[in-house]
Order: C-alpha cells, then sequence, then structure tokens
C-alpha cells in the first residue's frame, strides 16, 4: 500500500519519488526482485515493553503498533510479497486484563474501519485466521464483512490471526477430518498432507517462507504450528512499534542470504 511519504520502487527495483533513505536504498538494491518470499508471517511483539519503557499504559504500544502494521504492509506491497499474515491475537491472550483485551478489540474494528477502503484500493485483500465463535459480536459481523470485499486488482493478501492458536487449528482440522470420515465423504487412508492442510484454517494459503519475530523473544508461541514446517526464522530484538521498513527490508535481505534445503542436502 504505497503512500506519497514512502519512496516508490518500480519493477526492476529503481526508486522513484522521494530520496530512501541510504540505508533502506542500500537494502532495496540488495534485494533480488526474482527471490522474494512469497509468503512473510509476523509475530508482532514488544508492545508492552514498548509502552512501558515510555511510562505508557501498555495498550499504547498497541496503539503504536497500527503505524508499524501500515508500514509492513506497504513494505510488502513495494516489494510485491503476496501473502503477509500477521499475529494480532492469540487463544492465550484472553488471558490478559479485560480492558487490554476490549482495546484490542476497539482497535481492531477501528483499523478495519479506517484501513480497509484504502487496502483494497490499492489491491489488498483481508484474510482472518483463527476461531471467531469467542469475538464480540460486533467484531464478528465486522470481520465478515470486511473479508467479502475483493480489490479489482488482488496483488497482495493481508491475513489476520485472531483467537488464533496453532494447535487449536490442528485439532480443529483433527474433528472435521474425523466428522467427514464418519460420515463417509472420506476414506483414512485419503488423509495425507495435502488433505490435512485443507482443513487447517490457512487452506489455499502457502506456507509462510520467512517468520519475522519482533521482541527478541526465541519461540513460536503457538504460531502457524503446522505451516511452518520449513519456514525461516528471523528474530529482532526490535518492538514491534519500532519496526520500520529498514528492519523488514534486512529481514528479506538475511532471509535471501540463507540456503533453503527442505530437507535435501
Ligand atoms: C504483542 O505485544 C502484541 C499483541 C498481542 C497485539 C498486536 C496488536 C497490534 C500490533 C495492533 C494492531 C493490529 C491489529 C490488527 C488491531 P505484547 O503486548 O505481548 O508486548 P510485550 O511482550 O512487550 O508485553
Amino acid at each position: 500500500m504505497p503512500n506519497a511519504s514512502t519512496p516508490q520502487v518500480t519493477g526492476d527495483g529503481a526508486l522513484v519519488g522521494m530520496a530512501a533513505e541510504p540505508g533502506e536504498a542500500r537494502l532495496l538494491a540488495a534485494i533480488d526482485r526474482k527471490r522474494l518470499p512469497v509468503h512473510v508471517a509476523i509475530i508482532m511483539d514488544g508492545n508492552g515493553r514498548w509502552a512501558t519503557r515510555r511510562s505508557l499504559p501498555r495498550v499504547e504500544g498497541h496503539r503504536a503498533g497500527v503505524s508499524a502494521l501500515r508500514a509492513a504492509v506497504e513494505a510488502c506491497g513495494d516489494l510485491g510479497i503476496r501473502y503477509l499474515t500477521v499475529y494480532a491475537f492469540s487463544t492465550e491472550n484472553w488471558e490478559r486484563p479485560e480492558e487490554e483485551v476490549g482495546f484490542l478489540m476497539d482497535l481492531l474494528l477501528d483499523v478495519i474501519d479506517r484501513e480497509l477502503p484504502r487496502l483494497t484500493e490499492h489491491g489488498v485483500r483481508l484474510r482472518i485466521i483463527g476461531d471467531p465463535d469467542r469475538l464480540p459480536a460486533a467484531v464478528r459481523r465486522k470481520l465478515e464483512d470486511a473479508v467479502k470485499l475483493r480489490p479489482d486488482e488482488e496483488r497482495m493478501t493481508l491475513c489476520i490471526a485472531l483467537n488464533y492458536g496453532g494447535r487449536s487449528e490442528i485439532a480443529r482440522a483433527a474433528r472435521l477430518l474425523a466428522r467427514d470420515v464418519l460420515q463417509g465423504r472420506l476414506r483414512p487412508e485419503e488423509i495425507g498432507e495435502s488433505t490435512f492442510a485443507s482443513y487447517l484454517y490457512t487452506a489455499g494459503l502457502p506456507d509462510p517462507d520467512l517468520i519475522i519475530r519482533t521482541g527478541g523473544e526465541h519461540r513460536v508461541s503457538n504460531f502457524l504450528l503446522w505451516q511452518l514446517a520449513y519456514a525461516e526464522l528471523w528474530i529482532t530484538p526490535v518492538y514491534w512499534p519500532d519496526f520500520n521498513r529498514v528492519h523488514f527490508f534486512e529481514a528479506i535481505v538475511d532471509y535471501q542470504r540463507r540456503q533453503r534445503r527442505f530437507g535435501r542436502v
């Protein structure tokens, strides 16, 4: 989702418009457009610590995190990355104080209202993964409408993981498979990896190539457990609200230096 204040990148990687920061231009020049990750997934961590460090309430970190999310979507759009998945609310996040949970739900409603028209205009389609049942009715309704919007020219999918947990996603898939076997729609011998994957929330999405985690923790926290089998991990101590285009491009450059062997020699 390009905006007026970010330099635009043409198909061959040239910068047009405003001059990019030197670090950003150098990184952009280093990125091979033919070997981009198709799907990037992000664990947006560190909002609370970002706020606490500034003597602000934790929720201010979430509010500031929205700008970082916008920047990440724009960076994907500029490069031509097709899928971006972000972990916005986990199945464990209900354990947080009620006001923080309420704030996050309101923030989500607000983000959809404010950002969706621009996203659709720029070819970004929204998708939600996770269990909608526990979400407040207003959020559920808003999301149902939002995912129906189809851009004229689809350039990118922004997938938001909401009330998402990898283990509960796998258990749900097993439940649905068992039901289909019991009802005679599927034979147990037919259940291979691709059949199983088609019962996950992410059915039809490619597996993530690159998982970025901000906030410095070295764990996957129940995120895309099935899908991350061969993903490359990139972890930064930067708190999510401070994560910007330069960090994103650093992650891409580092990803491109890795040799992905998928278990082969
Ligand atoms: C983790 O930081 C972040 C979250 C649980 C929420 C992420 C939400 C946003 C970035 C807001 C914008 C997104 C949408 C879709 C509304 P943390 O609170 O666990 O940070 P900490 O580890 O420092 O406590």
